[in-house]
């Protein structure tokens, strides 16, 4: 498609649209939790949207079938079940118009487009063909890893998008973990994390992959010099031990100097990476290869069910446009995810990148400032440990934010230990179910220390049993609610400027701590560093 008919679906400004000022209005009196007969059990059974094996509940949010059907018009006015299919199909979505930008595609779906009913556009064939290549690589050079048996260890040397998704996905299924096989992670360029991983690892048997998409990142290329040394010292080939991913023709693209190449393109941000080469290597390695493909199955589920045109089926709609609402047009500045599966504890933190780092921005697709909310703070941890941390704060401090639950029927270990008449699972799911009940309903007491104001947001997002599949589906769930939210706000969700004036920065004071005369150049820099000369 010519850049200026797909110009014409990004040119809207949110706040002038017809559903936005219907939004504004329902949002005046929005729809009431803490009324009794509001909360009804059917509308928990009825206010959800199943696909995928998820299941989400929303029953919970301040909504009714009205403000649902205004923001279904959002979607529709802004073209946003459209622009997931032009994402899908390779369009030049990550762009500012008038302005330099990176002018690419965002296709990490076709990276996982190996199911039924793939993709037929050109570019997304040729995608799917690239990405289809380095998976069948990394059958066989897993084949041969398994059958030299040499072993034991991987760490993952990245940043970022090259450490945060595959960490999480990593370690939401270590209950399944084959015993013999560890992958550790290191992304600080802090010293002592290098230290850590370094000490008790046995450097014969282990692989280091180094992830990054530019192939110049300062954490990983110096953490990746820090363990060649140690190799070199401890008398070991270090190119024999290391595997590269990374883009083509970046400067770690280099087959005398690592093991295997696995690559990564352009077309594929870094945060979005994770079904991509640098999740592939550790989920291969520790799971199986068969793992690994289940759980691209799931992430393709929902790039499937991203493209049904009503909300009402389509996850990641819905939860965007729930989390509009709440941002929009109720207000509320943050949004706390918090999976109760202690095996998500890093999920979280890959969710922070993935949603900041896309949708943290201040201009539309045409470069203008704009003057509504974009993207919300959002943190998260483990329930039930998060209720015994910061939940005081979520029932009644005073800024009011929208929760989103994750929760799984089974756990993952077949161990299911009955004490005082209920499993460890049930007592998890009544208080990831009770925490809802609370938010919403709240609880009138005359003693003000006492009062639960209620009428606070949350969604339950339910799956059966934590496995491959159902991590994928998780993962691409909210890459998509992501993308949703930036099509909607019209700005562009898939490049990441505001990080680059910290890193020009930081080279700065490098250079100073090497050369300190160039200090007499940048006062201010120079004083910070001298701060640390009391010391
Ligand atoms: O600094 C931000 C960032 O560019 C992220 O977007 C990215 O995931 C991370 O750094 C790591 O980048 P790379 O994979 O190129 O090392």
């Amino acid at each position: 498609m010519d850049t200026q008919s797909l110009k014409e679906v990004f040119t809207h400004h949110f706040q002038n649209l017809r559903s936005s000022k219907r939004l504004e209005l329902l949002a005046r009196t929005p729809f009431d939790l803490t009324a009794e007969e509001h909360l009804t059990a059917e509308r928990i059974s009825s206010y959800a949207v199943n696909g995928c094996g998820l299941k989400l509940l929303y029953g919970t949010q301040r909504v009714d079938e009205a403000t649902i059907d205004a923001l279904e018009a959002l979607a529709a006015e802004t073209n946003a079940v459209k622009k997931m299919a032009f994402m899908q199909s390779g369009e030049i979505l990550n762009s500012i118009y008038g302005h330099s930008s990176e002018m690419r595609a965002v296709l990490h779906t076709a990276a996982r487009d190996f199911f039924a009913d793939p993709q037929t556009s050109a570019a997304a064939v040729e995608a799917k063909n690239l990405a289809f290549a380095e998976v069948e690589k990394l059958r066989h050079f897993m084949t041969d890893i398994n059958r030299e048996n040499k072993y034991s260890d991987m760490v993952i040397i990245g940043i970022g998008g090259s450490e945060l998704g595959p960490k999480a996905i990593y370690e939401a299924l270590l209950p399944e973990k084959a015993p013999d096989r560890n992958v550790h992670f290191l992304g600080n360029i802090d010293p002592d994390a290098a230290s850590i991983v370094l000490k008790d690892l046995n450097l014969k048997s282990t692989l280091v992959v180094v992830v990054s998409k530019t192939g110049t990142t300062l954490e990983t290329r110096t953490n990746e010099e820090i363990f060649r040394n140690s190799f070199n010292n401890a008398g070991l080939d270090s190119n024999k031990h290391f595997i590269a991913v990374t883009s083509a023709k970046s400067p770690m693209d280099d087959k005398e100097r690592y093991k295997e190449v696995f690559h990564m393109w352009d077309w594929i941000g870094g945060r979005y990476s994770s079904t991509g080469m640098p999740g592939a290597v550790p989920l291969a390695f520790a799971y199986g290869f068969e793992s690994f493909i289940d759980f691209l199955e799931g992430a393709n589920s929902i790039d499937k069910n991203a493209l049904k045109s009503s909300a009402r089926e389509n996850l990641p709609l819905m939860t965007a446009l729930l989390g509009i609402w709440n941002r929009n047009f109720l207000h509320m500045p943050v949004v706390a995810v918090i999976p109760y599966a202690q095996s998500l504890g890093r999920f979280p933190a890959h969710i922070q990148q993935l949603d900041m780092e896309s949708n943290g921005k201040q201009i539309d697709k045409l470069g203008n400032h704009i003057s509504f909310d974009t993207g919300p703070i959002i943190f998260g941890e483990p329930g039930t440990n998060a209720q015994h941390s910061f939940f005081q704060l979520i029932h009644q401090g005073t800024t009011t934010f929208p929760t989103e639950f994750i929760a799984f029927k089974s756990p993952q270990t077949a161990e299911s230990h009955k004490i005082n008449g209920t499993t460890s699972q049930e007592k998890l799911l009544a208080n990831v179910f009770a925490q809802a009940l609370a938010l919403a309903r709240g609880e009138k007491n005359e003693n003000p220390n006492k009062n639960f104001p209620g009428n606070r947001p949350s969604s339950i997002l339910l799956g059966a049993e934590i496995t491959p599949y159902a991590i994928g589906a998780l993962l691409a769930l909210y890459e998509h609610k992501i993308a949703f939210q930036g099509f909607i706000w019209n700005i562009n969700s898939f490049d990441q400027m505001g990080v680059e004036l910290g890193k020009k920065l930081a080279n700065r004071i490098i250079d100073i701590f090497k050369d300190p005369k160039l200090g007499a150049d940048y006062a201010v820099e120079n004083a910070l560093i001298h701060q640390l000369d009391s010391f």
